[in-house]
């Protein structure tokens, strides 16, 4: 069967550098693709977040943005939107997820240690997730919590062949809490799908044991929520009982299974911008969002977006759960996989929903993780073929916050987003050359240390030299 489901109406130039222009920007941006401008990449694969295309629908949908400060029409439509697919009612929007972040996890952890006695107040508090993305460990840490990743085993073993890769180590989640007691955490955030390992899948029984156990311990479930439209389609097609149902029933179930949700519309709701925190039940803490939201966000009918942003991804979420359009993406996504592994390039298994992980420390075992193997990788992308990646290894790990260690990645790779209905088949199939020609001379890339190193998201801003 074809999965073919949708054309393109709007087109934007790209153009190719030649190799010496290539390798003079990237010494310019000090080895790092997050300095490179957009105009001298060929096929960026940097990030799936906001950088979607729109649909016509989208395209209509700004038009109809209402710009009133509060109550606009397009924050009703969202509310519809936002209750039809998640079953929320009470939520906020926010400029993206880290908007939504920097307003929860401060209120948890405060809500955490009002419930303890006066004489505990010291007791460290954390978060247990299947795997924190790199801005939600960053405002957890900031609360001066700790940011625990208890992600299954098999996730790390890029190898193995498991349908399930996101799910949360439910022995373990029990062993941390037991091991720090439930009154030091403040939430369990389960990350769908989970980007930090591949953007491989969680489970319906994982996700509904996790609250179970949550629910034991009175600690509040958090559904990072990102890619939960992509979760919903592997739920569909790999665990037992979900083969019929649609997606939307599946997204359903799912958020059965979580007291409140942050989500970043950048990337299944298909906006450029925008983000979403909803809370189900918990009154008190919906008020404390509130004003918090008009705070940091603004007033919260807009929470730091445009009335148009607002009305397009009221739309969006609804493209988001569309079936055909999901099977259109995952395939596309599995295609790539596919003819990587073909040619023998060592990456992530099964392939995940929104990115393929190329295991950089099996392509480059001459470079130690502390010269970023996975960042090594990403450089020669772009000095090969004009292609801008990401690294996802010990380079974005980063330090620990009370050592200064460099922390351990159990894996070094690097990362290939793909943006969603942006790229044809034919432009994945040049990024394989790309690579084949990569791997033939793999042991001639070199590695890289710091020449500046920021405190705190230090992947960002950072500036390397290669090791020669
Ligand atoms: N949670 C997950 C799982 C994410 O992947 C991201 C962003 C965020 C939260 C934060 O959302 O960017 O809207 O503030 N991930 C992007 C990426 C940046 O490239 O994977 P945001």
């Amino acid at each position: 069967m074809a999965d073919f489901a949708f054309k393109v109406k709007t087109v934007e130039p790209i153009t190719l550098l030649s190799k010496s222009e290539r390798k003079r920007k990237l010494m310019e941006c000090g080895y790092n693709p997050f300095g490179l401008k957009s105009r001298d990449v060929y096929i960026d694969l940097h990030t799936d977040s906001g950088t979607g295309a729109l649909s016509q629908d989208q395209w209509a949908a700004l038009m109809l943005g209402d710009e009133a400060y509060s109550g606009s029409r397009s924050f009703d439509e969202l509310a519809k939107s936002v209750e039809t697919v998640f079953g929320y009612t009470k939520f906020i929007p926010t400029h993206q997820g880290r908007g939504a972040e920097k307003i929860l996890y401060p209120l948890l952890v405060k809500k955490l240690k009002e419930g303890r006695g006066h004489h505990q107040q010291d007791k460290k508090s954390v978060f247990i997730s299947n795997f924190h993305f790199d801005t939600t460990a960053a405002h957890v840490e900031l609360t001066g919590a700790l940011a625990l990743n208890c992600v299954i085993r098999e996730a790390y073993d890029t190898q193995t062949e498991h349908p399930f890769k996101g799910n949360m180590d439910t022995g373990k989640l029990k062993a941390e809490i037991n091991e720090r007691g439930a009154d030091c955490v403040a939430g369990i955030i389960m990350t769908v799908t989970c980007n930090s390992m591949g953007g491989q899948p969680v489970s319906m029984q994982n996700m509904k044991d996790v609250y179970e156990i949550a629910k034991h311990y009175d600690i509040p479930v958090i559904i990072d929520s990102a890619r939960f439209a992509e979760n919903a389609y592997f739920i569909k097609q790999r665990e037992a009982g979900y083969g019929d149902k649609s997606i939307q029933t599946i997204v359903t179930e799912m958020y059965q299974y979580g007291d409140m949700m942050t989500l970043s519309a950048k990337k299944d709701p298909m906006v450029n911008i925008g983000g979403i925190l909803a809370i189900r039940d918990d009154m008190d803490l919906y008020r404390q969002v509130e004003m918090m939201c008009i705070v940091n966000e603004g007033f919260v009918s807009y929470g730091g977006l445009a009335g148009r942003d607002i009305q397009c991804l009221a739309v969006g979420l609804l493209e988001a759960v569309d079936e055909n359009y999901l099977r259109a993406r995952i395939r596309q996504v599995e295609h790539f996989g596919r003819l990587l592994k073909e040619a023998g390039i060592p990456i992530q298994t099964p392939v995940g929903g929104h990115a393929i992980f190329i295991d950089a420390g099996a392509m480059l075992p001459h470079i130690p993780a502390h010269q970023f193997p996975g960042q090594a990788l990403a450089n020669e992308l772009y000095l090969e073929g004009g292609v801008r990646c990401a690294e996802i290894g010990s380079f974005l790990l980063g330090r620990d916050p009370e050592t200064g260690e460099q922390k351990e990645s159990e894996c070094e790779l690097t990362r290939l987003a793909i943006p969603r209905r942006v790229y044809s088949n034919e432009q994945l199939e040049y990024v394989v050359d790309v690579l084949t020609r990569i791997k033939a001379k793999a042991e001639t890339i070199p590695g890289y240390d710091f020449e500046y190193e920021p405190a705190l998201l230090r992947h960002f801003l950072a500036r390397l030299l290669p090791i020669t």
